[in-house]
């Protein structure tokens, strides 16, 4: 078997690059985002903000985009087609529903499928209007409304960074405040933008409140990695034998981080090096070596904070010692695909014991993986799961249809070839 070494970076986080360019579409004057992901995902949200007549210019990954000041964004004259990208159809539902234009979002096959109720139901009781022919999901028409929206105060069912921004972003414009109470901290990208650009935000626990905001500087940032796509190599240096891995600047914002804490409880060597804590978003570089991993429970409380980690954390699971639990995730089945329905079925072609739960996965680890053809399910983060799993295997694994890594992680193959000694 080949091992992993060697130094990578790897692209721009997706949940900040979205925000990023969505403030940045609604401030006054130019800003330039650094290190921005110009992936699928990001590019969806790109191409709707220019759609409402953002001028974006993207070289290279650093975009510089004029803002159209809070009340500047115009009619499109299309549908808005955010095609896989959930975060930028429930962010842009926020901006757009505190808009004075009628106006069509949609998405691709699989978006299609995904709830919007969950933001569209606090955003109506701010007063924004909607309506949808095919019950709560895309295509959705976000009406025009006939007085501005107001601040409520909104407790959400289930810990969600997209439901919570969508409704910080109308609560921008709404009168009064606005304040999204969580039953656990999800991830909190938006709320640190809006305090980084002096917005008044303010935030209690679990809790947080926006007020209406009259206009958003323009201003620079510099975007971590993306610790969702570190995740891939990290647990690939973890089950590969006689491997260390360096990965530079990966952001370390402590509601994206559980990932690396149930990992370390598992046995992985995983240090952190030159930690900046200073910036808007806290990153630093992880040394990562081969461990001997042991199964794990992962609790409902730790689910927010390793959501989209979990396909790849199945994979670790399945080479530890003994068996892991993930509970609490029933919200997995609601992804780009029903990912605890792809990792059991994936992982039970390739000779895991593995048990689907209602709300999670139980797996019994082992050594290795047998020969088998597994399934991407179109989505991104399946398939670069299945890759690791397939890169730490003797056994021969085929996937079908890889081009959806694309969706977040378009060097994921050059980086593997890179890192593969
Ligand atoms: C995201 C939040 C998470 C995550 C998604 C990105 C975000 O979704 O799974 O990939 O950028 O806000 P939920 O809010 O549905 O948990």
């Amino acid at each position: 078997m080949t091992r992993v070494c060697g130094e990578i970076k790897v692209p721009g986080d997706k949940s900040i690059s979205h925000r990023a360019l969505i403030f940045a579409s609604l401030a006054d004057g130019v800003s330039t985002i650094r290190n921005f992901l110009a992936a699928d995902d990001c590019l969806a949200t790109m191409h709707a903000m220019q759609a409402m007549g953002a001028d974006i210019a993207l070289n290279g990954t650093t975009l510089t985009v004029r803002g159209m000041g809070m009340g500047g964004l115009k009619c499109p004259t299309q549908v808005l087609d955010v095609r896989n990208s959930g975060t930028s159809a429930r962010l842009l539902l926020g901006v757009l529903a505190a808009q004075d234009f009628e106006v069509q979002i949609t998405g691709d096959d699989s978006l299609r499928r995904r709830p919007m109720k969950r933001v569209i139901e606090p955003l109506e009781k701010m007063g924004a209007k909607f309506t949808s022919s095919s019950g709560d999901v895309l295509p959705v028409r976000v009406l025009r409304k006939d007085r501005p929206l107001e601040g409520i105060h909104y407790r959400t069912p289930l810990a969600s960074a997209q439901v919570k921004s969508a409704i910080l972003l109308a609560g921008m414009y709404a009168e009064g405040s606005t304040s999204v109470e969580e039953p656990h901290g999800s991830r909190d990208h938006t709320e640190n933008m809006m305090a980084h650009l002096g917005l008044p935000i303010k935030r209690a626990g679990l809790t947080t409140t926006i007020e209406k905001v009259t206009k958003i500087p323009a201003f620079q940032c510099d975007v971590p990695g993306d610790i969702s796509s570190a995740a891939f190599f990290i647990v690939l240096a973890l089950i590969v034998p006689d491997s260390e891995l360096v990965l530079k600047n990966v952001g370390l914002n402590p509601t994206r981080t559980g990932f690396l804490k149930v990992l370390q409880r598992m046995g992985a060597d995983i240090k952190i090096l030159n930690q900046n804590m200073d910036s808007f978003e806290p990153f630093g570089d992880l040394l990562v070596r081969s461990s001997f991993l042991t199964g794990t429970d992962i609790l409902a409380e730790e689910i927010p904070s390793l959501i989209d980690e979990i396909p790849v954390l199945a994979v670790a699971a399945a080479k530890a010692e003994g068996l892991s639990r993930i509970q609490g995730a029933e919200d997995l089945r609601q992804k780009e695909s029903d990912r605890l329905q792809a990792l059991a079925s994936n992982l039970k072609n390739m000779g895991v014991n593995v048990l689907e739960k209602k709300d999670g996965l139980e797996i019994k680890g082992q050594k290795d993986f047998s020969s088998a053809r597994v399934r991407s399910f179109g989505d991104h983060r399946i398939a670069m799961a299945m890759e690791i799993a397939k890169k730490a295997a003797q056994n021969e694994i085929q996937i079908d249809n890889t081009d959806c890594v694309n969706i977040s992680f378009p060097q994921f193959y050059e980086l593997l070839r890179d890192v593969l000694e």
